[in-house]
């Protein structure tokens, strides 16, 4: 089989035995799909470091506490794998909901304390439902290299809690995020926008923005610089109000990048990180500052 032809599979028992025939370095990519260039990052990162490249393409259910959200989220089968034949990929892997969690499943990992804030606390049950379908997937896969966005901070921090706590044995690759012109952060959902929605959104990355701004001037208290940061999203949110978008801010932090502890001064690296509501999308954004 010559190197750049795409294979899809979507039954797991076929990917297993075709696993142990695979030699060379694998790098996995996990994905829900709908791809846009912050997977593509990821793809071609893999590709440039690895002999075998693996795309994970699967909407799992449990990772969602809306419904909703999980029936709204985007999909494009065809489009995706247009995208992943081009960059060379070798392997898709697509099982349907019933091959990922047949009758009668009842296993999940769950990573305790860094799973608790930020996302955690409004999403509970979020980070069980993405660390056991990636400890599935990369008892699957096994891969020597496995490709996450920054742009999912506490996704990336969770997940490498949970490679070091059930020992497996592969290194985690962390990409920058990366962003429409604007500053926005590339994101499946973005098409869920309305326009006055998608003239707000910026205003995420502003704050973010805004408060490494603070921090390079010497503020140091983050009480401050997260008033500060709310405030201009709610400047932003007032304008979308008279134009019929009811939007909300939904966290600012300042935390500590490893244990996702709240800072009350930044003295050293600080994860700053936010969720705002424009409409009904739910938009996350981060910047990791280093020390
Ligand atoms: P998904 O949201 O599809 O994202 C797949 C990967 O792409 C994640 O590692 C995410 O951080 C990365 N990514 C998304 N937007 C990005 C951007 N703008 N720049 C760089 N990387 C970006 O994250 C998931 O899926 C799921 O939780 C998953 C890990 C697949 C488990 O179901």
């Amino acid at each position: 089989m010559p190197a750049n032809s795409l294979r899809v599979i979507h039954d797991l028992t076929e990917w297993h035995q075709l696993r142990q025939s695979l030699t060379g370095t694998v790098g996995l990519v996990p994905t829900m799909g709908f791809l846009h260039e912050g997977h593509l990052s990821l793809v071609r990162a893999a590709r440039q470091q690895t002999d075998i490249v693996v795309v994970w393409i699967f909407v799992n259910p449990t990772q969602f506490g809306d419904p909703a959200d999980f029936a709204a989220y985007p999909q494009n089968m065809a489009q995706d794998l247009a995208l992943l034949q081009a960059e060379g990929v070798d392997y898709v892997l697509a099982p349907t909901p019933e091959a990922v969690y047949p009758p009668g499943f009842q296993t999940e990992v769950q990573v305790r304390q860094v799973s608790a804030p930020l996302e955690g606390a409004f999403r509970p049950g979020h980070f069980t439902g993405v660390a056991t379908v990636v400890a599935k997937l990369f008892n699957l896969v096994w891969p020597h290299k496995a490709y996450f966005g920054q742009k999912d901070a506490q996704q990336v921090v969770v997940l490498r809690q949970m490679v070091k706590d059930l020992n497996y044995p592969l290194e985690m690759v962390v990409c920058p995020t990366m962003r429409e012109a604007d500053g926005l952060a590339m994101s499946s959902r973005n098409v869920r926008l309305s326009s006055v929605e998608r003239t707000a959104a910026p205003v995420l990355y502003q704050a973010l923005q805004l408060a490494q701004q603070q921090l390079t001037a010497g503020q140091r208290q983050a009480a401050s610089i997260k008033t500060q940061m709310r405030a201009l999203i709610e400047a932003e949110l007032q304008t979308a109000q008279t134009l019929g978008v009811t939007g909300k801010v939904e966290y600012v932090s300042l935390a500590h990048p490893q244990t996702l502890e709240e800072l009350e001064t930044v003295e050293g690296s600080a994860l700053i990180s936010l969720a705002v509501h424009l409409g009904q999308v739910r938009l996350i954004d981060n910047l990791l500052i280093e020390a």
